[in-house]
Parts: C-alpha cells; structure tokens; sequence
C-alpha cells in the first residue's frame, strides 16, 4: 500500500498536466493559465466548501437571468474591470488617436441614418445638446465619410431599447462626415444612470459596498474605410460618478464640456427652443494597419 499524501500543489500540477496534449498552442496555454490562476486564488484565500458552492450558485443565477437582451456575464466582466482591460491589452492605440472604451449592452444595430445636423431624439428627452467636431486622422487630415453611430439615454436614465413605449429609432443614429471631416448632430444632455442591478451582479455590488452608477454619456462607434473602429464615449466633464464608474470606463481624455447656450445664441439649432448645451468633440482614428 502506498500511504504517500496527495498535497494540494499535486492536484494543480495534476490539472496543468492535463492540457500538456493539447494540439492548439494558444488554447493549451489559455486553459493551464486560466487553471494555475484559479488554483492559485483558491489557494492564497484558502476557499471554502461553502463559499465555493456559493460561487457555483451565483453562476448559475447568472446563468438563468442571461438572455438576447440581458447578458449577465459580460455585465460580470465590465463591473470586474475585464472588459476596459482586455481592450486597453487587445487594442493598444497610437497616442494621438481618440481613446477607446466599453460598448456596454444597449448598442443596437441598425440605427436609422440621419442628416447631418439632425436630432436623435424622437421625443422630448432633455436638455437640447448640439454635439459636433471633426473626424480625423493621425496627421490632423479630415476623414470624410466616416460613420458615427451614435446612442445614449434621456432624461428619464433610459435608452430607447430599455423602455417598450419609447419609439425603436429614439436617441440613436447614425451620421456621416461631410468632405471636411465636420459632423454634428442634435442629442441631448445626458444623465447618470445605473447599469442593471437586479441580478446577481447588482448583489455583488450592494455587498461589497460598490454602487451601480455610471457618469452621464454619449455613447459611439466610429467607422472609416481603411482605420480601425472606435467605440467611445463623450463623458458629461460635470457629471456626478466620474471618479467611480460601476464599470471603469472613464478615461481623462474623453471627458467633454456641455457648455451652457442661451436662447438667443444666434447660433441656436434649428427646431431649438429655450436654453440648450453645445459639444465640440474631435475624433482621431488610427490606421487599420497600425497596432
Ligand atoms: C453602458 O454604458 O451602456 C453600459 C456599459 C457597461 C455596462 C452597463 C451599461
Ligand atoms: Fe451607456
């Protein structure tokens, strides 16, 4: 009889071994990774029966709650600080570029194209706000035509997909850039919101003392033959919750004025009534080739 103990370290290298016959490079060293980092965190916190059937539990709540329009996981992953993460580590952009953040899951495709200058909102949603600026390249040249597609809630904290009497096209849209690289078109000032709290991870943030607020955003997704997509956001520079986004996305470089217009500017937009915001917000896209 051989009475050696197993110890705990065998049972890691045990499962690390395991992938050694893996034909995929990447794959094997994603699993033995992922696997030595999972053994490691069980082991430096010394994880309990109880708390890992915890675990397993609210994976399966989360499981439950996931559908076409909830995704649960990849609200684990934004509130974990994952997914700014994987895209700060996939997306490496050229300093000078305008920078990245979250998509978050209210971009619907297929916003209806609008007119340069023209509103997105298909009813009153807040306080009128003229968001315009150039797209441009790395050496300050114009893009003409790119898109901006371009989303964000009202006054009432909710996007249009989020509230089944608001009109489908309601505050989103998507524009084009005129010869000059110049676009603009009518928002409105946007509000703090929270990111849907009601699950399990709503339940990891009110237990670990965390909120589920996010600041207030614009958000868009830029796109020109021959440069690399951006998704980004316009941050409110006055906004409440920029120092403690539920999902990290803020970055210096994205916050914005909404600079306070009177009702008789002379510029005033057309269709616009009483006091109203102004945006300027230059976008710099990089080169598809360059990493
Ligand atoms: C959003 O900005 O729409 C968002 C991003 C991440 C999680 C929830 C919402
Ligand atoms: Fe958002």
């Amino acid at each position: 009889m051989n009475d050696a103990r197993t110890a705990p370290a065998d049972i890691t290298a045990a499962a690390l071994a395991s992938f050694d016959g893996a034909d995929d490079e990447r794959l094997r060293r994603l699993a033995q990774v992922l696997t030595r980092h999972l053994h490691a965190f069980a082991t430096e916190v010394g994880l309990t029966q109880g708390e890992w059937e915890e675990g397993i539990r609210i994976l399966t709540e989360t499981g439950h709650i996931t559908d076409d329009r909830r995704q649960e996981f990849i609200l684990w992953s934004d509130t974990l600080g994952l997914s700014m993460l994987v895209d700060a580590l996939a997306n490496p952009l050229p300093s000078g570029a305008t920078e990245s953040t979250v998509l978050g899951p209210f971009y619907v495709p297929g916003s209806p194209l609008r007119p340069y200058g023209a509103s997105i909102a298909e009813e009153v949603a807040g306080a009128p706000a003229w968001i315009h600026g150039k797209v441009l390249d790395l050496d300050g040249g114009p893009i003409p035509g790119a898109e901006l597609d371009v989303w964000q809630n009202g006054d009432d904290r909710l996007y249009a997909v989020q509230n089944a009497e608001a009109p489908e096209d309601h505050l989103r849209g998507r524009f084009t850039t005129r010869d000059d690289g110049s676009y603009a078109f009518l928002a409105v000032r946007p509000v703090p919101y929270t990111i849907p709290d009601d699950g399990p991870v709503g339940r990891m943030l009110a237990a670990t003392g965390r909120h589920p607020w996010r600041p207030a955003h614009v958000h868009m997704i830029v796109r020109a033959p021959g440069y690399r997509t951006l998704a980004t956001h316009i941050f409110d520079r006055e906004s409440e919750y920029l120092d403690s986004d539920a999902v990290f996305a803020v970055k210096p470089s994205l916050l914005r004025e909404f600079v306070r217009r009177p009702a008789d500017d002379p510029e005033r937009p057309d269709g616009v009534e009483g006091e109203w915001f102004s945006v300027e917000n230059t976008l710099v896209l990089a080169p598809a080739d360059e990493q």
